[in-house]
């Protein structure tokens, strides 16, 4: 048996992940990073293939990850998680700075930026795993970071109760409608109908 709400007892943090391909800066929310190896230091992240971001990382090997904190909005969560990067540029307004790679990284609302460059990726489906040394590490704030769960309660607003619809477990993107078509999937994070709840 294989219940798809255990997968959501896993705990995450929430991240914003940013690449460079050129002139152009692009970045996505993830909240797939894991350290795996501190000898050498070395961190994967899971991306979505369809990702703007994912297909810069396949290109230039390199990708920062800002690490978020509790006292994030959720504008910030709109902004990089759902819009994407081939319709919007998210770096328009030049927020962010530059860490030693050349790539941006979020200075506000994170502790933490991470530089990776990667050595090997799996394709796994709809997602690809890269495996990165950490170039850079750096400290920002003390300011806790922000986990899955904690966005979940007290980040991601409230659906209305009285839209009928159906609101997705993974990244919060709601569906409106009485019923979700059999081959639904969600067009924030790819995930398939089946990580969708009716909201109550
Ligand atoms: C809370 C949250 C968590 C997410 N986690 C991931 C993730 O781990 N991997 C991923 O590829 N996309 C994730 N996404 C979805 C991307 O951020 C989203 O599809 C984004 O619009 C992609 O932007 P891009 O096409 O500019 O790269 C998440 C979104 C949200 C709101």
């Amino acid at each position: 048996m294989i219940d798809n709400n255990a997968m959501f007892k896993i705990s995450y943090g929430l991240f914003v992940l940013s690449a460079k391909e050129g002139e152009r800066d692009n970045g996505c929310i993830i909240n797939t990073v894991t350290q795996v190896t501190y000898a050498p230091q070395r961190m994967t992240i899971a991306v979505n293939k369809e990702n703007y971001t994912c297909k810069m990382i396949e290109k230039t090997g390199l990708f920062n990850v800002s690490v978020l904190t509790e006292d994030v909005p959720f504008s910030i969560i709109q902004h990089y998680g759902f819009q994407r990067g081939g319709q919007v540029d998210k770096f328009a307004d030049g927020q962010g700075l530059r860490s030693e790679n050349g790539l941006k990284y979020i200075d506000k609302y994170t502790n933490a930026y991470l530089s990776g460059k990667v050595i090997d990726s799996v394709d796994c489906g709809s997602h690809r795993i890269f495996l990165a040394d950490v170039t850079e590490a750096v400290i920002l704030s003390d300011s806790p970071s922000v986990t899955y769960a904690y966005y979940q309660d007290h980040i991601k607003p409230k659906p209305e109760k009285k839209v009928k619809g159906y609101v997705c477990k993974v990244c919060g993107y709601v569906y409106e409608g009485d019923s979700l078509p059999q081959d639904y999937v969600c067009p924030i994070c790819g995930h398939g109908r089946e990580d969708f709840e009716p909201m109550v």
